[in-house]
Order: C-alpha cells, then sequence, then structure tokens
C-alpha cells in the first residue's frame, strides 16, 4: 500500500538550467518502505494556499541489492516543467534540509537485472529512470551489456550528462552510448536531427543485433515513445520485449472510444483491507469519488500516465478516457486506472489491494 513519509533534503544538484537532482536522506526505519526496483518513480506532495499538488519524479539512484538494506539515500530527476507548480518550486525553493512528503516507490517500468543484451531510447528527462535501471544492471549483473540510445536538443540541456559518462568509463565494454541531438552538431557520433521512427528504423539494425535484445525500455515525451514503438514494431520485436514509460502527454490526448454512461451507478472499492461503496457523480472518475470517501486512494498525475492509481476491475464494465500507464497485459488480466475510469455497467467493484 503506498504511504507517504517526511524525508529530509541532502542535496540539490542543479544539472542544467531547466533541471535539478534531488537526493532525499530516508531514515534507517523507512528503508524497507522505501526499497525500490531500478526504473521506478516517487510522488512528491505539496498543499500550497489550501491546494494539494502531487507530481511524481523518477529515481535515478541504482536500486538497492534484494538481499541487502534497503535504501540510505533517493535521488530523483526533475526538469521545470513550463507553468508546472511543482518543478519551479523545485528549482527555486526547494534547499538542503527542507522536508518533503514523499509516497513510497511505485512503477512498473522496472527491470529484474539478469544477463543478456538490452536496450533503451530516451528523449530528454526520460533518462532518468533509465539511469537507474543501466546502473543496477551494470553493477549486479557481469553478463548484462546495454545499448543507451539518448536524444536531446542540445549538450547543454542534456540531464545526467556526467552520470552518463562516469558509467561509460566504468563499463566501457558492456555499455554502448549513441548520443543524438537535434539543434546542435556534434564533432562526433551521427548527425543532428530528431530520432522519428523513420529514422530509427534504419538506424537500430545498423547499432546493435535488434533481435537478440531481451528488453527494450523506451521512456520520454509522447511522440518520441510511440515513434520507437512502431519502429521496433517495423522490425518484428515482440510486444512483450518492449516497455514503455512516458513522461508528457498533451491534455487533449485521448485513447478512448465512448460508451453509453448509465443513469446512475456505484462503485464498491475495497483499499488497504477495507471496503466501501458510494454513488459515482456524472462525469467523475471512479478515483474522484473514491477519494471523496477514503481519502488515502493512491494517485499522483490524474492523467493517465504514472499509473499509481492502477486497481483491478471485480465486477462490472469501466471506460477509460486514456492510458498511457498500463501494459496490454496488465488491462487484459483486468487492471484500470481509477483516474481514467467511467462506469458503464450501474455496479462497479474495484479492488485497489491486488
Ligand atoms: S493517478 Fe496517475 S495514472 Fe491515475
Amino acid at each position: 500500500m503506498a504511504r507517504f513519509h517526511t524525508l529530509p533534503v541532502a542535496a540539490v544538484d542543479r544539472l542544467t538550467d531547466d533541471s535539478v537532482a534531488l537526493t532525499l536522506t530516508v531514515p534507517p526505519e523507512l528503508r524497507e518502505e522505501y526499497r525500490h526496483k531500478p526504473g521506478q518513480h516517487l510522488a512528491l506532495r505539496r498543499t500550497a494556499d489550501g491546494t494539494e499538488i502531487r507530481r511524481t519524479y523518477s529515481i535515478c539512484s541504482p536500486a538497492p541489492a534484494p538481499d541487502g538494506d534497503g535504501p540510505r539515500t533517493l535521488r530523483v530527476g526533475v526538469r521545470l516543467v513550463e507553468g508546472g507548480a511543482f518543478s519551479t518550486y523545485a528549482l527555486k525553493e526547494i534547499d538542503i534540509g527542507d522536508e518533503l512528503e514523499v509516497m513510497t516507490p511505485a512503477g512498473r517500468f522496472t527491470l529484474d537485472p539478469a544477463p543478456g543484451l538490452y536496450a533503451a531510447i530516451v528523449g530528454g528527462s526520460g533518462i532518468t529512470p533509465v539511469l537507474s535501471i543501466v546502473s543496477t544492471l551494470l553493477a549486479r549483473e557481469p553478463e548484462a551489456r546495454f545499448c543507451l540510445i539518448r536524444s536531446d536538443r542540445t549538450t547543454a540541456s542534456t540531464m545526467f550528462l556526467e552520470e552518463v559518462a562516469d558509467l561509460k568509463d566504468r563499463y566501457p565494454e558492456r555499455l554502448q552510448l549513441v548520443t543524438v541531438l537535434s539543434r546542435e552538431e556534434q564533432q562526433a557520433g551521427l548527425p543532428t536531427g530528431r530520432l522519428d521512427r523513420e529514422r530509427l528504423t534504419g538506424l537500430l539494425p545498423a547499432l546493435l543485433p535488434v533481435a537478440e535484445v531481451t528488453g527494450w525500455f523506451l521512456c520520454g515525451p509522447y511522440g518520441l515513445v510511440q515513434g520507437a514503438e512502431r519502429a521496433l514494431r517495423d522490425l518484428e520485436v515482440p510486444r512483450a520485449r518492449i516497455h514503455e514509460e512516458i513522461f508528457h502527454v498533451d491534455a487533449g490526448t485521448t485513447t478512448a472510444t465512448a460508451s453509453p454512461a448509465p443513469a446512475h451507478s456505484a462503485v464498491t472499492a475495497r483499499l488497504d483491507g477495507r471496503g466501501g461503496t458510494w454513488p459515482v457523480q456524472a462525469g467523475e472518475s471512479l478515483l474522484e469519488t473514491v477519494l471523496r470517501n477514503r481519502p488515502d486512494a493512491p494517485y499522483a498525475c490524474k492523467g493517465g500516465v504514472c499509473g499509481t492509481c492502477r486497481a483491478f476491475l471485480v465486477s462490472g464494465e469501466v471506460r477509460m478516457d486514456r492510458n498511457f500507464a498500463l501494459e496490454a497485459e496488465e488491462t487484459e488480466a483486468g487492471y484500470v486506472l481509477a483516474c481514467q475510469s467511467h462506469p458503464v455497467t450501474e455496479r462497479v467493484e474495484l479492488d485497489f489491494d491486488r
């Protein structure tokens, strides 16, 4: 069950003009709760002027070994989003010693270290979870190799430049690093330009043996992730080998087809071992209905992107406005995003504990 705790800020490192890395200290009694897998994220919560805001940020530090202690620190990358309430606060105000409300780790864009060849295609701040994935994998699994393809606008706007260069120095044989800049010429490496479907379809077979890659990790803005996924499908990579995490989706984007809504409906939800049944008000999502009655219901983005509000649909039918968080196997297994779900049947039952 996701919980919030207050963690002190141990360091604030500026990465670029518009991004920082925040290091949080985890006290010994909370280390088990903050044990995370490489690729997971943390939701940060802030209440300002009576309004609560939550944002999720990926952990960039390596994950602790399963047989050792939980993490002593957690490091997340935060990039400024224009007009973004939390990122503006993070870049301009957060200082060493401040205390932040931090949810326990969540997310399924993860890798369990195992031998083999892995690859990632990332854009901008999409490097953040992949940095944790690569560093954990290469440190823990001597028989693993990784090809990291990153796309940024310019060198100056590239997050975690030093951390990635350090990894390349430490694992010169096992880490292949490919950088593409869209707005700056490089002395060595690939020509300037965007990484779209067409370019990737031509480029990938020249860079690595595509069919031998055990897991592909795609992370960044919607357009890049979608283009990369289509390129991989063009190259006949099985869907099960592709993992995706989208960082930003424009507000209007929807994946749903409309279904008629019943005039009166009710949701039964089980959360942290306790259940309840409540009427759904017109137009609201099932998460909103549950939150009105159970303020401890888990959520972060309310936008169908982070997956924190995932619940199992025990009975009934729902329509999701959009889903950029759940993999096809999860929706087929019966999971839904409560923040995007609206009832199609008069009775709907959700289980947040499964
Ligand atoms: S709260 Fe992020 S997907 Fe629902």
